[in-house]
Protein backbone atom coordinates (compact mmCIF):
# COMPACT_ATOMS: atom_id res chain seq x y z
CA UNK A 1 0.00 0.00 0.00
CA UNK A 2 0.89 3.33 -0.51
CA UNK A 3 1.63 4.61 2.82
CA UNK A 4 2.27 8.92 4.25
CA UNK A 5 3.76 9.40 7.64
CA UNK A 6 3.21 12.68 8.66
CA UNK A 7 6.20 13.41 11.58
CA UNK A 8 8.89 12.03 12.41
CA UNK A 9 9.97 12.17 16.02
CA UNK A 10 9.64 8.91 17.88
CA UNK A 11 6.42 7.94 17.13
CA UNK A 12 6.26 8.27 13.55
CA UNK A 13 9.92 7.19 12.38
CA UNK A 14 9.60 3.73 13.88
CA UNK A 15 6.30 3.44 12.97
CA UNK A 16 7.70 4.23 9.22
CA UNK A 17 10.25 2.21 9.35
CA UNK A 18 8.62 -0.89 10.37
CA UNK A 19 5.67 -0.62 7.74
CA UNK A 20 8.42 -0.29 5.22
CA UNK A 21 9.76 -3.58 6.34
CA UNK A 22 6.66 -5.03 5.49
CA UNK A 23 7.04 -4.16 1.82
CA UNK A 24 4.27 -0.85 2.18
CA UNK A 25 5.79 2.09 0.14
CA UNK A 26 6.35 4.41 2.85
CA UNK A 27 6.55 8.22 2.43
CA UNK A 28 7.96 9.90 5.75
CA UNK A 29 7.23 13.59 6.01
CA UNK A 30 8.17 15.89 8.46
CA UNK A 31 8.88 20.10 8.12
CA UNK A 32 11.87 20.26 9.68
CA UNK A 33 14.21 20.21 6.53
CA UNK A 34 17.48 19.51 9.17
CA UNK A 35 15.58 16.38 10.17
CA UNK A 36 14.70 15.09 6.90
CA UNK A 37 18.26 15.81 5.48
CA UNK A 38 19.80 13.58 8.48
CA UNK A 39 17.52 10.99 7.82
CA UNK A 40 18.66 10.60 4.07
CA UNK A 41 22.15 10.45 5.14
CA UNK A 42 20.76 6.52 5.96
CA UNK A 43 24.05 6.97 8.87
CA UNK A 44 22.99 5.47 12.18
CA UNK A 45 24.71 8.78 14.20
CA UNK A 46 22.47 11.04 12.32
CA UNK A 47 19.32 9.46 12.99
CA UNK A 48 20.37 8.71 16.19
CA UNK A 49 20.48 12.38 17.06
CA UNK A 50 17.08 12.90 15.99
CA UNK A 51 15.23 9.64 17.31
CA UNK A 52 17.65 6.84 19.42
CA UNK A 53 15.34 3.79 19.69
CA UNK A 54 17.54 0.30 19.48
CA UNK A 55 17.47 -1.73 15.52
CA UNK A 56 15.67 1.70 14.01
CA UNK A 57 18.95 2.66 11.99
CA UNK A 58 19.22 -0.93 11.05
CA UNK A 59 15.69 -1.06 9.33
CA UNK A 60 16.24 2.38 7.74
CA UNK A 61 19.60 1.25 5.91
CA UNK A 62 17.70 -1.43 4.82
CA UNK A 63 14.65 -0.30 3.26
CA UNK A 64 15.30 3.41 2.14
CA UNK A 65 14.98 4.29 -1.46
CA UNK A 66 13.18 0.66 -2.01
CA UNK A 67 10.11 1.24 0.45
CA UNK A 68 11.07 4.14 2.59
CA UNK A 69 11.97 8.13 1.45
CA UNK A 70 12.12 10.53 3.09
CA UNK A 71 10.37 14.02 2.46
CA UNK A 72 9.81 17.35 3.05
CA UNK A 73 7.26 18.40 0.22
CA UNK A 74 3.80 16.29 0.87
CA UNK A 75 2.52 17.67 -2.39
CA UNK A 76 4.65 15.28 -4.76
CA UNK A 77 3.71 12.45 -2.85
CA UNK A 78 0.13 13.02 -1.96
CA UNK A 79 -1.79 11.12 -5.29
CA UNK A 80 -2.61 7.71 -5.26
CA UNK A 81 -2.49 7.21 -1.50
CA UNK A 82 -3.86 4.75 0.79
CA UNK A 83 -3.54 6.03 4.02
CA UNK A 84 -1.99 9.08 5.94
CA UNK A 85 -1.22 8.49 9.57
CA UNK A 86 -0.87 11.41 11.62
CA UNK A 87 2.31 11.25 13.97
CA UNK A 88 2.84 15.05 15.35
CA UNK A 89 3.08 16.64 18.74
CA UNK A 90 0.88 17.41 20.97
CA UNK A 91 2.54 18.94 24.05
CA UNK A 92 0.05 20.43 27.07
CA UNK A 93 -0.56 24.07 27.44
CA UNK A 94 -0.53 25.39 30.94
CA UNK A 95 -4.05 25.03 31.87
CA UNK A 96 -3.38 20.80 30.83
CA UNK A 97 -5.42 21.07 27.91
CA UNK A 98 -3.56 19.96 24.51
CA UNK A 99 -2.23 22.11 22.31
CA UNK A 100 -3.16 21.21 18.75
CA UNK A 101 -1.73 23.65 16.91
CA UNK A 102 0.82 21.51 15.20
CA UNK A 103 -1.78 18.90 14.46
CA UNK A 104 -4.19 21.85 13.14
CA UNK A 105 -1.28 23.08 10.67
CA UNK A 106 -0.83 19.45 9.05
CA UNK A 107 -4.52 18.70 9.24
CA UNK A 108 -5.11 21.66 7.21
CA UNK A 109 -2.23 21.66 4.93
CA UNK A 110 -3.20 18.16 3.92
CA UNK A 111 -6.82 19.36 3.34
CA UNK A 112 -5.54 21.87 0.50
CA UNK A 113 -4.02 18.71 -1.22
CA UNK A 114 -5.92 16.02 -1.05
CA UNK A 115 -9.09 18.45 -2.03
CA UNK A 116 -7.30 18.96 -5.48
CA UNK A 117 -6.07 15.28 -5.88
CA UNK A 118 -6.38 13.49 -9.50
CA UNK A 119 -6.94 10.51 -8.11
CA UNK A 120 -9.87 9.65 -6.20
CA UNK A 121 -8.95 6.50 -4.62
CA UNK A 122 -10.30 6.35 -0.76
CA UNK A 123 -7.62 7.34 1.63
CA UNK A 124 -7.97 7.30 5.40
CA UNK A 125 -6.32 9.76 7.66
CA UNK A 126 -5.38 8.13 10.85
CA UNK A 127 -4.63 9.59 14.17
CA UNK A 128 -1.09 7.98 15.62
CA UNK A 129 -0.71 10.57 18.48
CA UNK A 130 -2.71 10.72 21.49
CA UNK A 131 -5.13 13.16 20.74
CA UNK A 132 -8.38 14.64 22.93
CA UNK A 133 -10.95 12.63 22.80
CA UNK A 134 -13.19 13.96 19.87
CA UNK A 135 -10.17 14.88 17.46
CA UNK A 136 -10.79 12.68 14.46
CA UNK A 137 -14.22 13.72 14.34
CA UNK A 138 -12.73 16.92 14.37
CA UNK A 139 -10.14 15.80 11.43
CA UNK A 140 -13.17 14.67 9.80
CA UNK A 141 -15.02 18.15 9.43
CA UNK A 142 -12.02 19.78 8.22
CA UNK A 143 -11.60 17.34 5.32
CA UNK A 144 -15.32 17.81 4.79
CA UNK A 145 -14.82 21.57 4.96
CA UNK A 146 -11.89 21.83 2.32
CA UNK A 147 -14.03 19.85 -0.24
CA UNK A 148 -12.13 16.38 0.48
CA UNK A 149 -13.82 13.48 -1.65
CA UNK A 150 -13.67 9.73 -0.84
CA UNK A 151 -11.94 10.15 2.56
CA UNK A 152 -12.19 8.61 5.93
CA UNK A 153 -11.06 9.10 9.23
CA UNK A 154 -9.83 6.39 12.05
CA UNK A 155 -8.09 6.31 15.94
CA UNK A 156 -5.27 4.41 15.77
CA UNK A 157 -3.11 5.10 19.11
CA UNK A 158 0.12 4.01 19.70
CA UNK A 159 1.08 2.17 22.86
CA UNK A 160 4.89 2.83 22.30
CA UNK A 161 7.57 3.21 25.15
CA UNK A 162 10.47 4.86 25.05
CA UNK A 163 13.59 2.55 24.39
CA UNK A 164 11.32 -0.45 22.70
CA UNK A 165 9.54 1.48 20.35
CA UNK A 166 10.89 -0.86 17.61
CA UNK A 167 9.69 -4.14 18.67
CA UNK A 168 6.79 -2.18 20.40
CA UNK A 169 6.25 -1.53 16.45
CA UNK A 170 6.96 -4.72 15.46
CA UNK A 171 5.50 -7.09 18.26
CA UNK A 172 2.54 -5.18 19.57
CA UNK A 173 0.57 -6.22 22.76
CA UNK A 174 -2.82 -5.01 20.54
CA UNK A 175 -4.10 -2.63 17.56
CA UNK A 176 -6.85 -0.95 18.02
CA UNK A 177 -8.86 0.40 15.18
CA UNK A 178 -10.82 3.43 15.36
CA UNK A 179 -13.11 3.87 12.54
CA UNK A 180 -16.41 4.58 11.30
CA UNK A 181 -17.02 2.64 7.78
CA UNK A 182 -16.04 -0.78 6.71
CA UNK A 183 -14.28 0.38 4.00
CA UNK A 184 -12.09 1.84 6.31
CA UNK A 185 -11.73 -0.81 9.01
CA UNK A 186 -10.88 -2.91 5.73
CA UNK A 187 -8.09 -0.77 4.38
CA UNK A 188 -6.52 -0.59 8.38
CA UNK A 189 -6.66 -4.53 8.02
CA UNK A 190 -4.58 -4.44 4.09
CA UNK A 191 -1.84 -2.46 6.16
CA UNK A 192 -1.75 -4.47 9.32
CA UNK A 193 -2.14 -7.45 7.65
CA UNK A 194 0.86 -8.99 9.89
CA UNK A 195 -1.16 -8.13 12.80
CA UNK A 196 -5.31 -9.13 12.10
CA UNK A 197 -6.05 -12.66 13.26
CA UNK A 198 -2.55 -12.94 14.75
CA UNK A 199 -2.40 -15.29 17.78
CA UNK A 200 -1.03 -13.27 20.00
CA UNK A 201 -2.11 -9.75 19.22
CA UNK A 202 -5.16 -8.16 20.34
CA UNK A 203 -6.98 -6.68 16.97
CA UNK A 204 -9.62 -4.28 18.21
CA UNK A 205 -12.16 -2.79 16.16
CA UNK A 206 -13.92 0.10 18.08
CA UNK A 207 -15.03 3.68 17.06
CA UNK A 208 -12.94 6.64 16.76
CA UNK A 209 -14.30 8.24 20.23
CA UNK A 210 -13.36 4.74 22.19
CA UNK A 211 -9.76 4.39 20.78
CA UNK A 212 -8.56 7.78 21.70
CA UNK A 213 -10.43 7.00 25.11
CA UNK A 214 -8.50 3.96 25.42
CA UNK A 215 -5.17 5.16 24.92
CA UNK A 216 -5.48 7.91 28.09
CA UNK A 217 -7.90 5.55 29.74
CA UNK A 218 -4.15 2.97 29.50
CA UNK A 219 -1.77 5.78 30.06
CA UNK A 220 -3.73 7.59 33.23
CA UNK A 221 -4.06 3.90 34.94
CA UNK A 222 -0.81 3.05 34.32
CA UNK A 223 0.32 5.86 35.73
CA UNK A 224 -2.29 5.40 38.92
CA UNK A 225 -0.44 2.17 39.37
CA UNK A 226 2.97 3.73 39.61
CA UNK A 227 1.32 6.49 41.88
CA UNK A 228 -0.25 3.85 44.33
CA UNK A 229 3.13 1.85 44.68
CA UNK A 230 4.73 5.52 45.14
CA UNK A 231 2.17 6.76 47.40
CA UNK A 232 1.43 4.15 49.36
CA UNK A 233 3.95 0.95 49.39
CA UNK A 234 6.71 3.73 49.37
CA UNK A 235 5.39 5.82 52.32
CA UNK A 236 4.76 2.43 54.49
CA UNK A 237 8.37 1.85 53.77
CA UNK A 238 9.53 4.75 54.74
CA UNK A 239 7.62 4.44 58.38
CA UNK A 240 8.66 1.57 59.64
CA UNK A 241 12.19 -0.16 59.20
CA UNK A 242 10.98 -3.81 59.07
CA UNK A 243 8.95 -3.35 56.12
CA UNK A 244 11.38 -4.50 53.12
CA UNK A 245 10.34 -3.14 49.94
CA UNK A 246 11.31 -5.71 47.84
CA UNK A 247 9.74 -8.40 49.81
CA UNK A 248 6.93 -6.13 50.11
CA UNK A 249 6.48 -6.24 46.30
CA UNK A 250 7.10 -9.80 45.53
CA UNK A 251 4.22 -10.71 48.08
CA UNK A 252 1.86 -8.56 46.78
CA UNK A 253 2.56 -8.88 42.86
CA UNK A 254 2.35 -12.80 43.02
CA UNK A 255 -0.89 -12.77 42.51
CA UNK A 256 -1.89 -12.95 38.75
CA UNK A 257 -4.09 -10.05 38.52
CA UNK A 258 -1.47 -7.58 40.25
CA UNK A 259 1.49 -6.66 37.53
CA UNK A 260 5.28 -6.36 38.91
CA UNK A 261 5.38 -3.61 36.20
CA UNK A 262 4.66 -0.48 37.73
CA UNK A 263 5.59 -1.64 41.24
CA UNK A 264 9.28 -0.30 41.45
CA UNK A 265 9.16 2.70 43.50
CA UNK A 266 11.01 5.76 42.51
CA UNK A 267 11.15 9.62 42.44
CA UNK A 268 8.10 9.98 40.48
CA UNK A 269 7.39 8.56 37.05
CA UNK A 270 8.60 10.92 34.05
CA UNK A 271 8.30 10.87 30.43
CA UNK A 272 6.73 12.23 27.78
CA UNK A 273 3.59 10.32 27.90
CA UNK A 274 2.02 10.09 31.87
CA UNK A 275 2.09 13.71 32.90
CA UNK A 276 0.77 15.17 29.70
CA UNK A 277 -1.82 12.21 29.24
CA UNK A 278 -3.08 12.92 32.51
CA UNK A 279 -3.49 16.40 32.67
CA UNK A 280 -5.57 16.40 29.23
CA UNK A 281 -7.77 13.80 30.45
CA UNK A 282 -8.31 16.05 33.92
CA UNK A 283 -8.85 18.79 31.22
CA UNK A 284 -11.40 16.53 29.03
CA UNK A 285 -13.35 15.40 31.74
CA UNK A 286 -13.63 18.70 34.02
CA UNK A 287 -14.87 20.74 30.98
CA UNK A 288 -17.40 17.66 30.21
CA UNK A 289 -18.53 18.46 34.16
CA UNK A 290 -17.04 15.42 36.13
CA UNK A 291 -15.34 14.63 38.92
CA UNK A 292 -11.53 14.39 38.38
CA UNK A 293 -10.76 13.44 42.16
CA UNK A 294 -8.93 10.48 41.44
CA UNK A 295 -7.05 11.80 38.72
CA UNK A 296 -5.96 14.75 40.45
CA UNK A 297 -4.68 12.75 43.19
CA UNK A 298 -2.45 10.77 41.27
CA UNK A 299 -1.08 13.75 39.41
CA UNK A 300 -0.47 15.33 42.51
CA UNK A 301 1.47 12.47 44.45
CA UNK A 302 3.40 11.63 41.28
CA UNK A 303 4.54 15.25 41.21
CA UNK A 304 5.16 15.62 44.97
CA UNK A 305 6.92 12.46 44.70
CA UNK A 306 9.92 13.76 42.52
CA UNK A 307 11.15 16.17 44.98
CA UNK A 308 9.86 14.21 48.38
CA UNK A 309 13.09 12.60 49.29
CA UNK A 310 14.69 16.35 49.49
CA UNK A 311 12.42 17.15 51.45
CA UNK A 312 13.09 14.57 53.92
CA UNK A 313 16.67 14.83 53.63
CA UNK A 314 15.95 18.30 55.31
CA UNK A 315 13.28 16.74 57.77
CA UNK A 316 14.66 13.63 58.34
CA UNK A 317 18.21 14.07 57.93
CA UNK A 318 18.20 16.57 59.42
CA UNK A 319 20.69 17.69 56.39
CA UNK A 320 21.42 21.62 55.55
CA UNK A 321 22.12 21.96 51.98
CA UNK A 322 22.53 25.43 52.01
CA UNK A 323 26.26 26.08 50.43
CA UNK A 324 26.35 22.18 50.01
CA UNK A 325 27.67 20.71 46.71
CA UNK A 326 25.25 17.81 45.70
CA UNK A 327 26.15 15.32 42.89
CA UNK A 328 23.30 14.55 40.53
CA UNK A 329 23.34 10.80 38.87
CA UNK A 330 20.89 10.51 36.31
CA UNK A 331 19.25 13.18 34.69
CA UNK A 332 16.89 11.24 32.03
CA UNK A 333 13.45 10.15 33.26
CA UNK A 334 14.28 6.63 32.60
CA UNK A 335 17.16 4.35 31.83
CA UNK A 336 18.29 3.89 28.14
CA UNK A 337 17.45 7.49 27.43
CA UNK A 338 18.65 10.65 26.74
CA UNK A 339 14.86 12.02 27.07
CA UNK A 340 14.62 14.58 29.82
CA UNK A 341 10.82 15.73 29.83
CA UNK A 342 9.17 15.91 32.93
CA UNK A 343 11.78 14.08 34.61
CA UNK A 344 12.04 14.04 38.16
CA UNK A 345 15.74 15.42 37.90
CA UNK A 346 14.26 18.75 36.53
CA UNK A 347 12.72 19.21 39.59
CA UNK A 348 14.76 18.03 42.29
CA UNK A 349 17.28 20.43 40.74
CA UNK A 350 14.82 22.81 40.81
CA UNK A 351 14.41 22.25 44.58
CA UNK A 352 18.25 21.37 45.66
CA UNK A 353 18.33 25.16 44.18
CA UNK A 354 15.62 26.75 45.82
CA UNK A 355 17.25 25.38 49.47
CA UNK A 356 20.87 27.13 48.72
CA UNK A 357 22.82 24.85 46.98
CA UNK A 358 25.59 26.51 45.32
CA UNK A 359 27.00 23.72 43.06
CA UNK A 360 25.08 20.97 41.57
CA UNK A 361 27.23 17.82 39.75
CA UNK A 362 25.46 16.37 37.12
CA UNK A 363 26.31 13.14 35.57
CA UNK A 364 24.22 10.80 32.76
CA UNK A 365 25.30 8.28 30.24
CA UNK A 366 23.43 9.95 27.65
CA UNK A 367 21.32 12.82 28.54
CA UNK A 368 24.80 15.16 29.17
CA UNK A 369 24.40 17.19 25.64
CA UNK A 370 20.65 17.44 26.01
CA UNK A 371 20.60 18.75 29.79
CA UNK A 372 23.13 21.71 28.75
CA UNK A 373 20.69 22.54 25.90
CA UNK A 374 18.38 22.77 28.56
CA UNK A 375 19.64 24.29 31.58
CA UNK A 376 21.54 26.90 29.34
CA UNK A 377 18.80 28.30 27.20
CA UNK A 378 18.60 32.10 27.63
CA UNK A 379 15.79 32.85 28.91
CA UNK A 380 16.13 29.95 31.47
CA UNK A 381 16.72 30.52 35.63
CA UNK A 382 20.53 32.00 36.38
CA UNK A 383 20.48 29.86 39.12
CA UNK A 384 21.25 26.58 36.67
CA UNK A 385 24.59 27.92 36.52
CA UNK A 386 25.25 26.47 39.63
CA UNK A 387 25.22 23.26 37.65
CA UNK A 388 28.28 21.89 36.29
CA UNK A 389 28.34 18.81 33.92
CA UNK A 390 30.95 16.03 33.75
CA UNK A 391 31.97 12.71 31.98
CA UNK A 392 31.71 10.12 35.02
CA UNK A 393 29.80 9.39 37.77
CA UNK A 394 33.35 9.62 39.50
CA UNK A 395 33.95 12.98 38.70
CA UNK A 396 30.54 14.07 39.86
CA UNK A 397 31.08 12.63 43.17
CA UNK A 398 34.33 14.37 43.80
CA UNK A 399 33.97 17.37 46.03
CA UNK A 400 29.98 16.71 47.03
CA UNK A 401 28.56 16.61 50.46
CA UNK A 402 25.61 14.70 49.23
CA UNK A 403 24.38 12.40 46.32
CA UNK A 404 20.79 12.08 44.70
CA UNK A 405 20.33 8.99 42.28
CA UNK A 406 17.55 10.27 39.97
CA UNK A 407 17.35 7.81 37.80
CA UNK A 408 17.82 3.82 36.79
CA UNK A 409 20.63 3.73 35.22
CA UNK A 410 22.22 0.03 35.61
CA UNK A 411 25.69 1.55 36.13
CA UNK A 412 24.49 3.10 39.24
CA UNK A 413 24.11 -0.15 40.91
CA UNK A 414 27.89 -0.54 41.30
CA UNK A 415 27.75 3.80 42.72
CA UNK A 416 28.12 2.28 46.29
CA UNK A 417 32.27 1.68 45.62
CA UNK A 418 32.54 4.42 43.51
CA UNK A 419 31.02 6.84 46.39
CA UNK A 420 33.36 4.91 48.90
CA UNK A 421 36.82 5.98 47.07
CA UNK A 422 35.78 9.29 46.13
CA UNK A 423 33.91 11.03 49.14
CA UNK A 424 34.38 10.37 53.06
CA UNK A 425 31.73 10.69 55.50
CA UNK A 426 29.84 12.72 56.80
CA UNK A 427 28.15 12.11 53.39
CA UNK A 428 24.48 11.77 52.51
CA UNK A 429 23.48 9.52 50.16
CA UNK A 430 20.04 10.07 48.61
CA UNK A 431 18.31 7.38 46.85
CA UNK A 432 15.55 8.07 44.61
CA UNK A 433 15.51 4.45 42.56
CA UNK A 434 16.47 2.40 44.98
CA UNK A 435 19.76 1.33 43.33
CA UNK A 436 22.56 0.38 45.74
CA UNK A 437 22.48 -3.22 47.13
CA UNK A 438 25.46 -3.07 48.92
CA UNK A 439 24.09 0.45 51.14
CA UNK A 440 24.78 -1.80 54.36
CA UNK A 441 28.55 -1.40 53.74
CA UNK A 442 28.43 2.56 53.06
CA UNK A 443 25.96 2.86 56.54
CA UNK A 444 28.99 1.06 58.45
CA UNK A 445 31.82 2.87 56.88
CA UNK A 446 29.60 5.82 58.09
CA UNK A 447 27.35 7.69 55.60
CA UNK A 448 24.12 8.02 55.53
CA UNK A 449 22.03 6.42 53.48
CA UNK A 450 18.58 7.24 52.29
CA UNK A 451 16.35 5.88 50.03
CA UNK A 452 12.46 6.38 48.57
CA UNK A 453 10.60 3.80 49.70
CA UNK A 454 13.12 3.14 53.42
CA UNK A 455 13.82 4.62 56.31
CA UNK A 456 17.12 6.58 57.07
CA UNK A 457 19.91 4.58 57.91
CA UNK A 458 22.77 6.06 59.88
CA UNK A 459 26.04 4.90 60.87
CA UNK A 460 26.55 3.03 64.02
CA UNK A 461 27.44 4.83 67.12
CA UNK A 462 31.23 4.29 66.69
CA UNK A 463 30.56 6.60 63.53
CA UNK A 464 28.18 8.69 64.82
CA UNK A 465 30.41 11.31 65.58
CA UNK A 466 30.97 12.04 62.21
CA UNK A 467 26.76 12.23 61.44
CA UNK A 468 25.17 15.40 60.40
CA UNK A 469 22.35 15.57 63.27
CA UNK A 470 24.21 13.59 65.62
CA UNK A 471 21.27 12.14 66.65
CA UNK A 472 21.62 8.33 68.51
CA UNK A 473 19.97 6.17 65.74
CA UNK A 474 18.57 2.53 66.31
CA UNK A 475 18.32 2.18 62.58
CA UNK A 476 21.99 1.73 62.11
CA UNK A 477 21.64 -1.67 64.59
CA UNK A 478 18.97 -2.61 62.13
CA UNK A 479 21.68 -1.57 58.76
CA UNK A 480 24.51 -3.30 60.03
CA UNK A 481 22.86 -6.43 61.30
C1 LIG B 1 4.85 5.18 28.79
C2 LIG B 1 3.94 3.95 28.65
O1 LIG B 1 4.59 2.82 29.21
C3 LIG B 1 3.60 3.72 27.19
O2 LIG B 1 2.70 2.62 27.08
C4 LIG B 1 2.94 4.98 26.64
O3 LIG B 1 2.60 4.81 25.29
C5 LIG B 1 3.87 6.17 26.83
O4 LIG B 1 4.22 6.31 28.20
P1 LIG B 1 7.43 5.72 28.53
O5 LIG B 1 7.09 7.16 28.72
O6 LIG B 1 8.43 5.37 27.49
O7 LIG B 1 6.10 4.91 28.17
O8 LIG B 1 7.98 5.21 29.92
P2 LIG B 1 7.77 3.98 30.94
O9 LIG B 1 8.78 2.95 30.71
O10 LIG B 1 6.35 3.55 30.99
O11 LIG B 1 8.14 4.73 32.31
C6 LIG B 1 7.47 5.94 32.70
C7 LIG B 1 8.04 6.45 34.00
O12 LIG B 1 7.61 5.65 35.09
C8 LIG B 1 9.55 6.48 34.07
O13 LIG B 1 9.99 7.64 34.72
C9 LIG B 1 9.87 5.23 34.87
O14 LIG B 1 11.13 5.28 35.48
C10 LIG B 1 8.73 5.23 35.86
N1 LIG B 1 8.40 3.93 36.45
C11 LIG B 1 8.10 2.88 35.65
C12 LIG B 1 8.40 3.78 37.84
O15 LIG B 1 8.65 4.74 38.56
N2 LIG B 1 8.11 2.57 38.36
C13 LIG B 1 7.82 1.49 37.59
O16 LIG B 1 7.58 0.41 38.14
C14 LIG B 1 7.80 1.64 36.19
Amino acid sequence: MKVVVVGTGFVGLPHAAVLSEYGHEVYANDIDEARIAAYQTGDRDEIERYVNEPGLAAIIEETMDRYLFFTTDLSQVIEGTDLIFLCLPTPPKRDGSTDLSMYMNAAHGLADLLAQRKQKNRVVLVNKSTVPIGTARLLQQIMTEHGVENFGVASNPEFLAQGNAVDGSRRPDRVVIGADTQADFEILRRVYSQFVNHVRIRYLETTPETAEAIKYMANTLLLTYISFWNGVGARLGETNANIRMEDLKIGVTSDDRISTWGSYVSNGAGGSCFGKDIQSLIYQLNRAGRSTDLLQAVYNINEYQKTYLVDRAVYEAGFNFNHKKVALMGLAFKKRTNDMRDSAALKVVESLLARGVTEIRAYDPLAMHDAQNYWFSPDKNHLFERITYHDTARAALQGSDAVYISTDWEEFRGLATTIANTVQPPYLIMDGRRMLPDYRDLVSRGYEYLPVGGTLLKPPPAGEAASHNGQQSTIAKQATN
